[in-house]
């Protein structure tokens, strides 16, 4: 086995224009190829199209075009938008390309000579949209039983080719049964196995020409085209060499992982290992199923005209804040939404509040009190020790969280390091301390932790976010071009007396509508916070059903800022789930702004919505209260936002 990493994306059917889905796989699949160059691991990373079948074949006609004219027109999108996105695949696969035909040919030939494929006639079922047979047992209420089709299917029957699928479904059994790594998440290899507890039959891999012309001609039958699942999935050894250059094919198979969408786990992960045990070919390393994204809750469909334009989308946000949206937002695995709401919370949030305004503040007064040189430091004091800490900690998690496939985790634990940052700079105010001469060495030393904290972090982020960490790490005065990744798990690498760059504000604020607050009908001047000077003891005991008024949700706290002339106020801008809301707190003696962003707390929704000081107050937060202290419900692990409580 050699040590290198070699990915794949799904290759695409050119039916239709690509869309977030599409964009997904491919970023995340960039993103992991991206780390592993960064930590020396020889890397290969392929995507590609699938240009044959019934799909590509109906839209052709559709839009009046050959298949071919259909596929090098919708190619095009394709390979435009990964350059947008600024996709590094090492090679682009299309099925139509003479050195994979030619490669799923001799395959063919070769397994019909030894008896794996043979002809046999064929009364089944067939779902048009799937390209699948079925037999009778595999409906379900008549229909096509894929997960999310349940088209209704045709009646047919012809002579066809098989492939000897059945025969491996023991050995398949023992193998995902011997390899829980195999197939990931462990529900998906789960599910596999679910499937394989049912007989398996052998695979119909042929299409008579008289019904679907469009595919790849058998060797051995002139009548016959290949079907294009036979086809497709071949592109992963026909790429690398499979029958053309063994050197090559051997210095990058077996595949490290195959990232798919969880719509195609049983051709990759029943399909594929059969096919490849018959070729005597090595099993991939890990087939990877990740979630689906959704437009709010609904799935994401031409029909439901809901569908998101990748190429649109980064036109108007940006390439960087895009693929950072996606790869913080779906828990992997797991489905997430794609909402425009949602990336503007997280953009606002994590980028134009939390990582840009760190980096203005840093350069802003480097700039002012250290003649743009970066400053040296002098002992950094408990708070900078541990800001040290958690960034190194972060960078080792990072790393880690690639290698177990959870880069979500890892980068929101660097978001969340980010904040603490901030809180650092906000309990020791270098604003504060620069100002005068006998703090002036203290400010510095603040100044160059916070840069320090900046530079391991912008390394960390930079796979995902190349362009603006690029921008971020000139501006501190770091080289142009990749980050050298073992100095992102040491401290101190930044030179004293480096210039720092202007730089133009990394990730402007996205200016939203202001948060809808329903007028009250009789505006109230009323006390935040209601103190009870009663001992919850004391408390007459209510009804379950006076309980039941109170609408208590999980929200998540995305900005705070104080109030003119009301020491104890904070204007809070929270998340809902379903929307954003304007609460005012009084907890500004025990929380800064900053140390908030990001919380999440309790709030009761339904309180008839109040003016506090002049400003709207759309609920109430909860906080225990022990003398002038003052502690904030949050909650135990990760929620929603929105989440109910009771
Ligand atoms: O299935 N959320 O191609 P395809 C997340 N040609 N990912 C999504 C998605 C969504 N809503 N929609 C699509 C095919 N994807 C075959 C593959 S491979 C040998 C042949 C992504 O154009 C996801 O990766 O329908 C999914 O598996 C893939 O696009 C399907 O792309
Ligand atoms: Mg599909």
């Amino acid at each position: 086995m050699t040590d290198n990493f070699y990915i794949t994306t799904p290759i695409y059917y050119v039916n239709d224009r690509p869309h977030i889905g599409h964009a997904y796989t491919t970023i995340l699949a960039d993103v992991l190829a991206r780390y592993h160059r960064l930590i020396n691991v020889p890397t290969w990373f392929l995507t590609g199209t699938d240009e044959h079948g019934q799909k590509v074949q109906r839209a052709a006609e559709a839009a009046g075009m050959t298949p071919q004219q259909q596929a090098d027109e919708t190619v095009v999108r394709f390979k435009a938008l990964w350059e947008k996105l600024e996709i590094t695949n090492d090679d682009f696969i299309r099925t139509t390309e003479p050195r994979h035909q030619k490669v799923v040919q001799d395959i063919l030939q070769d397994l019909f000579d030894r008896d794996e494929i043979y002809r046999a006639d064929f009364e089944g079922w067939y779902c048009v949209t799937c390209e699948r047979f079925y037999t009778e047992k595999d409906l379900v209420d008549g229909n096509c039983p894929e997960p999310g089709c349940g088209r209704p299917v045709d009646k047919i029957t012809e002579p066809n080719y098989f492939f000897r699928m059945s025969k491996y479904q023991q050995w398949l059994i023992d193998y995902i049964e011997a390899n829980p790594t195999f197939i990931q998440p462990d529900f998906r290899r789960n599910e596999t196995l679910g499937f394989l507890r049912k007989e398996l039959n052998d695979l119909c891999i042929s299409r008579p020409k008289s019904r679907m012309a469009w595919g790849i001609e058998l060797p051995f039958d002139a009548d016959f085209v290949t079907y294009v699942w036979f086809d497709a999935l071949v592109n992963y050894i026909s790429a690398p060499g499979y029958l053309q250059d063994d050197a090559r094919f051997r210095s990058h198979w077996p595949a490290t992982c195959h990232l798919i969408g969880k719509d195609i786990l049983t051709t990759h992960t029943v399909y594929w290992p059969t096919m490849l045990k018959a070729m005597d070919v090595p099993m991939p390393k890990t087939i990877f199923a990740h979630g689906w994204w959704l437009v709010g809750r609904d799935k994401m469909s031409k029909t439901a005209g809901n569908v998101v334009n990748p190429m649109a989308f980064a036109d108007q946000y940006g390439v960087d804040a895009f693929r950072y949206f996606l790869m913080t937002e779906m828990s992997l695995g797991q489905d997430a939404s794609f909402t425009e709401e949602a990336f503007i919370r997280r953009y606002n949030t994590d980028l134009a509040n939390d990582l840009g305004n760190m980096l203005s503040r840093v350069t802003k007064l480097i700039g002012s009190y250290f003649d743009r040189k970066i400053p040296t430091p002098l002992e950094a004091g408990e708070a900078g020790e541990r800001l040290r800490e958690t960034t190194l900690r972060a960078a080792e998690e990072l790393v880690a969280s690639v290698e177990r496939m959870r880069p979500d985790q890892g980068l929101n634990g660097l978001a969340a390091v980010v904040r603490e940052a901030n809180r650092y700079m906000e309990l020791r105010q270098p604003w504060t301390l620069a100002k005068a001469e006998e703090t002036r060495a203290e400010a510095g030393t603040v100044l160059y932790y916070a840069a320090e904290a900046l530079r391991i972090i912008s390394g960390m982020l930079y796979p995902v976010m190349p362009g603006k960490m690029s921008a971020l790490r000139e501006a501190l005065g770091l080289p142009a071009g990749d980050p050298d990744f073992a100095d992102l798990h040491e401290w101190g690498l930044l030179k004293p007396g480096t210039e720092i760059q202007k730089m133009k504000i990394l990730f402007p604020r996205i200016q939203t509508k202001e948060p809808k607050v329903d007028a009250p009908a009789s505006p109230r001047e009323e006390k935040p916070m209601p103190e009870s000077k009663e001992s919850p003891v004391g408390v007459a005991q209510i009804e379950y059903t006076d309980f039941a008024k109170v609408a208590l949700q999980t929200a998540r706290i995305l900005e705070a800022e104080k109030i003119e002339g009301a020491d104890k106020l904070l204007r809070l801008q929270i998340d809902l789930g379903e929307e954003q809301r304007q609460i005012v707190a009084g907890i500004a003696l025990s929380y800064t702004p900053e140390a908030l962003i990001g919380k999440t707390i309790v709030v009761v929704s339904n309180l008839k919505p109040a003016r506090i000081r002049k400003v709207d107050s759309n609920g109430m937060l909860l906080a225990a209260k022990s003398g002038d202290q003052l502690r904030l419900i949050t909650v135990d692990g990760e929620l929603p936002a929105g989440s109910s409580v009771g």
